[in-house]
């Protein structure tokens, strides 16, 4: 395969620009458990699966856990946590827009950040619907960028919009950001939602860490400028930083949230109560 991915180029990086942790993750992954009812046969699959940090947990509590995903630096940085690939784990490099498994092969499809990089979300969404089992859960899920890194990044883009010479959007990458009722769309199916806060936790970063990720392009939104063009704006914003935040050594503290939607047919099961906010 040789379709270019910005994922390959930040997958060193990726990790580090998160702020999943093992701990938190395990605890995901108790209530994802929790929620599906899963006995040890029931089956998971993620596509854009990247580096497993989603995944790890229910790996290497035994469950079967199949990962696809489209680049492939991002799984070997997934294989790299593992001794070795366990029994339980496929991972498969290739595009999840056409799943390359059978009908009804999965209890749980699991999509977590992933939707809005799929060029065609109906034919996707028809691909998970293929794939799940009759009375399997499709579980799409974020955990979203915490408030106080969200407000880091607008002001980077505000500084980086004052450089804009970017190209014009292709008519693929349009196509790429086009919107479907997702609700809507599944509901069509016979599927039924529920909403979940799977977990809630605070993130810490300095100012000086936030800095560094952009400083390593560790983002999609890094990659629309030239290298000349992106120096500048680097600059700018390192400046900027220092003026607002007071120091690079501030601290800055949120919280994050893990959320599932949660469909599946006949939605009727005691474990599918609404957790609130
Ligand atoms: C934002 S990352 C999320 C990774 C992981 N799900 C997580 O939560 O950390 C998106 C992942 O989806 C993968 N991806 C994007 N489009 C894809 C496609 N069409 N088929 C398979 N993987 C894809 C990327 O390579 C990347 O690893």
């Amino acid at each position: 395969m040789n379709k270019s991915n910005y994922y390959d180029k930040i997958s060193q990086v990726y990790d580090k620009t998160r702020w999943l942790t093992e701990s938190v993750a395990e605890e995901v992954a108790d209530f994802i458990l929790d929620l599906v009812a899963a006995t040890p046969k029931t089956s998971f699959l993620e596509p854009g699966v990247g580096t497993g940090l989603n995944v790890i947990p229910l790996v290497k509590r035994g469950y079967s856990v199949t990962g696809i995903d489209i680049s492939e630096q991002m799984l070997n940085q997934f294989r790299q946590k593992l001794n070795r690939t366990p029994e339980n784990l496929t991972l498969v490099h290739a595009d999840a827009s056409q799943l390359p498994f059978a009908n009804n092969s999965f209890d749980v499809v699991l999509t977590v950040h992933m939707l809005h990089t799929v060029g065609d979300r109906k034919i996707f969404l028809d691909e998970i619907n293929r794939v799940l089992k009759p009375e399997g859960f499709f579980l799409n899920c974020q955990w979203i960028t915490p408030p106080a890194r969200k407000e880091f990044e607008a002001y980077f883009r505000a500084i980086q919009s004052k450089y804009d010479n970017y190209r014009p959007k292709s008519k693929s990458q349009d196509k790429a950001i086009e919107e479907i009722d997702l609700e809507q769309y599944l509901r069509e199916k016979g599927y039924k939602s529920n909403y979940f806060v799977a977990k809630k936790w605070t993130v810490s970063n300095t100012i000086a860490e936030l800095l560094d990720f952009f400083k390593s392009r560790a983002y999609g939104l890094c990659w629309q400028a030239s290298d000349e063009e992106y120096d500048k704006v680097i600059i700018e914003f390192e400046k900027f930083c220092i003026h607002h935040y007071g120091s690079l050594e501030r601290e800055i503290s949120s919280e994050a949230k893990f959320e599932i939607w949660a469909y599946r047919i006949h939605l009727e099961c005691d474990r599918c109560i609404s957790v609130s906010l």
